[in-house]
């Protein structure tokens, strides 16, 4: 999803024309018409003319700005609703059988990573947290509509206590959630996450390749918004507040 995006939002940017904006143009030509206009449609006094015409960029105007409602943003988020989030059972970090169910009416703000992770796990939940702080300083009753959530990658040694362990480095109410191998790679599917063991030659000290997104899910239990990595907590907070106000 993160590649359509990108793809997409590249595309407008090599062509220089988003589609409302090729769609006004294809509009504005059709309107150019002008025998037709004139034979039929065009009033003949000056003033009468003039009114006509601008009624008719009004038209267009307006046709460009709906286009652009309906093209621009809600496309991409559509095809991400359908394809990110959904059903998922795992265990949080106070050994609590948990679903989606259990998430419903909130937003979870969600990031795959592990608990051995040497930098971008730690990278990304503080940025995480550090957004959290700053949408709880400007609204608390907003911060407490969004659970911070971390899903381990890594089954085998992401424990429930070292889940435990480690959330509570991050951010108060931040649930950790793992399970059986099997539970993990079903949830890293309905949320489209990429994972995988490091080939290394000491077995105990294995890395994960992992992708590092962060999800916005909203209160409906689907996809919201989702923020590259490296994304920094001013623009995930302002992103949020904007959400969340709606
Ligand atoms: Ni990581």
């Amino acid at each position: 999803m993160g590649d359509y995006v990108a793809s997409y939002h590249a595309t407008m940017k090599t062509s220089g024309y988003c589609l409302p904006r090729l769609l006004s143009l294809k509009l504005a030509s059709t309107f150019h018409y002008r025998p037709l206009l004139q034979a039929h449609l065009m009033p003949k006094s000056f003033i009468a003319r003039s009114v006509f015409i601008l009624c008719l960029a009004l038209i267009v105007a307006a046709a460009a700005f709906i286009g652009m409602r309906y093209f621009d943003q809600p496309a991409s988020n559509k095809q991400a609703k359908a394809l990110i989030g959904g059903p998922f059972k795992l265990v949080d970090h106070t050994g609590k059988d948990v679903s989606e169910k259990d998430f419903l009416g909130q937003y979870m703000l969600i990031y795959f990573g592990y608990t051995y992770c040497p930098d971008v796990c730690p990278t990304s939940l503080t940025l995480m947290s550090e957004a959290m702080d700053i949408v709880e300083a400007k609204d608390p009753a907003l911060a407490k509509l969004i659970t911070p959530v971390f899903i381990t990658v890594d089954p085998e040694r992401d424990t429930v206590s070292a889940m435990k362990d480690y959330v509570e480095n991050f951010y108060p109410t931040m649930v950790g959630l793992t399970g059986t191998t099997e539970q993990v790679s079903a949830a890293a599917k309905t949320y489209r996450v990429f994972y995988q063991k490091a080939e290394t030659e000491d077995a105990s000290e294995y890395l994960m390749d992992h992708s590092s997104i962060t999800y916005l899910i909203g209160p409906d239990g689907l996809y919201s918004k989702h923020y590259g990595h490296g994304t920094g907590p001013d623009v995930m907070a302002a992103s949020m507040l904007e959400i969340l106000a709606k």
